[in-house]
């Protein structure tokens, strides 16, 4: 039984063979590559009737709608929470004449784990009312002094706690985290008072800002597109949304430290933070002397809505389930970030075009003064040359991203139909492709396993694949890699046995495996 069916698929696999064979000799043989989008059907496909054809691209047009990212953001912009929660007062007399934010006592809200402390690492909150006293630097949030203290976290060890943080053998755990890279030191919090808002109690020396403000921190050194981008600017607008606090107004304050003057950190800004909000980002003690400054004799700061937290690892194998659920973010900011630079999302090209990555540069380049990085492609030029005389008709180019400005990057990357680079910061434009465009990522091999990233021993990784997974727009191809025989050593002097695989060696590409995948991205965005 399974040898007849067997012989019949060889039978059908050598006719299929036949009929290609049949129409090279004849010359009308049209390699797949060479058929644009516009072109009809594969000679070899049965074409779609006329009238069916027509019925299927018209439902597509006539399915035209407003983008989830605009539907999202009508929940809740610029209404303040307190304005459209449940707010009564207990005292009938003082309802009638309370607003609907008294600013006597603080509130938050939050996403995240609301029974264990650690929950810090991944927690995002509003705060409502909570203030900051410039002459010793603290953040207060504000009780009723004459009732019992309320939990604020419900441990499910340690019972309730009562206080936004808890006191370990050396250090103190936070509420939230600014930054998901370190443990610990970027925690914050608001230290809990018994006593009504200075709002209320000494609006001669406090400011009040009514517009909701954000605490954030940029943690990558090497500015890092992909952790600059998709984690730490990002968070303020996933925040936004996930929080229902969405805002136009808001001003993201930066903590721990001055807004990094680095030029790569001012270039990624400049580009990408006007799509979060239109505000410019502010260093946040610069902010704070000049808001009291405006104000005779003000000491205290305080805010109708704060929200801290959220900026969360991403990219990790350890960390792909912060990503669950947040495909629409993802989409909405890559939208959002086109169409600030002049770009419609929605567009596609009509003729395809293959881009590769050139990081040759930076490999000469040391960061911080630490280890030369390339991971690269170590015989680009061999494989640049290759591609262009197989699919001499396609435009192929070959980008060191660095020398080009953001807008000439995104118009550049929203005209590609298969964009071939090594993994890491370099790919992580990828999201801007057209949709349905295709990414081809090199993989990188793990010898020995490494907790802190969660990578297996013995895997192909792919470095980034835990965040692609949820840009399912557009279509990620892995080149896999398996020992030696696939990596050059980028340090002089050493073999590629005795260099990191992750970060100090190149991949020789292998041709006939290379093609595989382009042949894969050519048949998948075939009509
Ligand atoms: C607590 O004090 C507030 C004024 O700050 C007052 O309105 C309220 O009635 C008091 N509550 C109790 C239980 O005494
Ligand atoms: C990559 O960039 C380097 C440095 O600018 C250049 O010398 C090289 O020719 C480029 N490679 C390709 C294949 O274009």
């Amino acid at each position: 039984m399974s040898q007849w069916a067997t012989r019949c698929v060889v039978l059908l696999s050598a006719l299929a063979l036949a009929t290609q064979v049949f129409h090279l000799l004849r010359g009308d043989f049209v390699h797949p590559s060479r058929r644009h989008s516009e072109q009809p059907v594969a000679p070899q496909d049965p074409p779609l009737p006329e009238a069916v054809r027509n019925k299927v691209i018209g439902l597509v047009v006539s399915q035209k709608q407003p983008s989830l990212a605009n539907n999202l953001l009508q929940l809740s912009t610029n209404t303040h929470f307190n304005a459209r929660s449940v707010r009564i007062s207990r005292d009938p007399a003082a309802a009638k004449t309370d607003s609907v934010n008294s600013r006597r006592f603080s509130h938050f809200r939050c996403v995240g784990d609301d029974n264990n402390p650690e929950g810090r690492r991944e927690r995002i909150c509003v705060f409502e009312n909570v203030c900051y006293d410039t002459t010793n630097s603290q953040w207060t949030y504000h009780v009723r002094g004459n009732s019992s203290r309320k939990p604020v976290l419900f441990d499910a060890t340690n019972g309730e706690r009562l206080e936004f943080y808890e006191s370990r053998q050396d250090y103190q755990v936070g509420f939230v985290a600014l930054s998901g890279f370190t443990e610990g030191s970027t925690d914050w919090w608001p230290t809990i008072s018994t006593s009504p808002s200075p709002a209320v109690q000494s609006p001669e020396s406090t400011v009040v800002l009514d517009s909701l403000h954000a605490l954030f921190h940029l943690a990558v050194h090497d500015d890092n597109l992909g952790h600059l981008l998709w984690e730490e600017m990002a968070a303020l607008w996933y925040g936004m949304i996930r929080l229902n606090a969405f805002s136009d107004e808001l001003v993201p304050m930066h903590m721990l430290g001055s807004l990094p003057d680095r030029k790569l950190n001012v270039k990624f800004r400049t580009a990408f933070m006007p799509a979060i909000t239109p505000k410019d980002p502010v260093s946040f003690n610069d902010y704070m002397k000049k808001t009291v400054a405006k104000q005779r004799a003000a000491t205290h700061v305080c805010f109708d809505q704060l929200m801290a937290g959220g900026n969360m690892l991403r990219f990790f194998q350890s960390h792909g389930w912060h990503n669950q659920g947040h495909e629409p973010l993802f989409y909405s900011l890559r939208n959002r970030i086109l169409k600030h630079h002049g770009i419609d999302p929605e567009v596609v090209p009509k003729t395809h075009r293959i881009v590769f990555t050139n990081k040759t540069e930076t490999l000469k380049k040391n960061i911080d003064g630490g280890l030369a990085k390339n991971r690269g492609i170590a015989n680009l030029r061999e494989l640049v040359q290759h591609v262009q005389t197989k699919y001499p008709d396609v435009d192929v180019q070959v980008v060191e991203w660095q020398k080009l400005s953001i807008k000439k990057q995104l118009d550049l990357m929203h005209s590609t139909t298969i964009f071939i680079t090594p993994s890491g910061g370099v790919s992580t434009l990828l999201p801007f492709l057209p949709e349905g465009g295709h990414a081809i990522i090199l993989d990188y091999f793990e010898r020995k396993g490494e907790a802190y990233y969660g990578t297996q021993a013995g895997t192909s990784v792919s470095m980034e694949a835990p965040m692609w997974n949820h840009f399912p727009f557009i279509k990620k191809l892995y080149y896999q890699v398996w020992g030696s025989q696939d990596f050059v050593s980028d340090i002089p002097g050493k073999s590629v046995e005795d260099v990191d695989w992750r970060y100090e060696a190149s991949v020789k590409v292998d041709f006939e495996r290379m093609d595989k995948l382009i042949e894969a991205a050519f048949e998948d965005m075939e009509p």
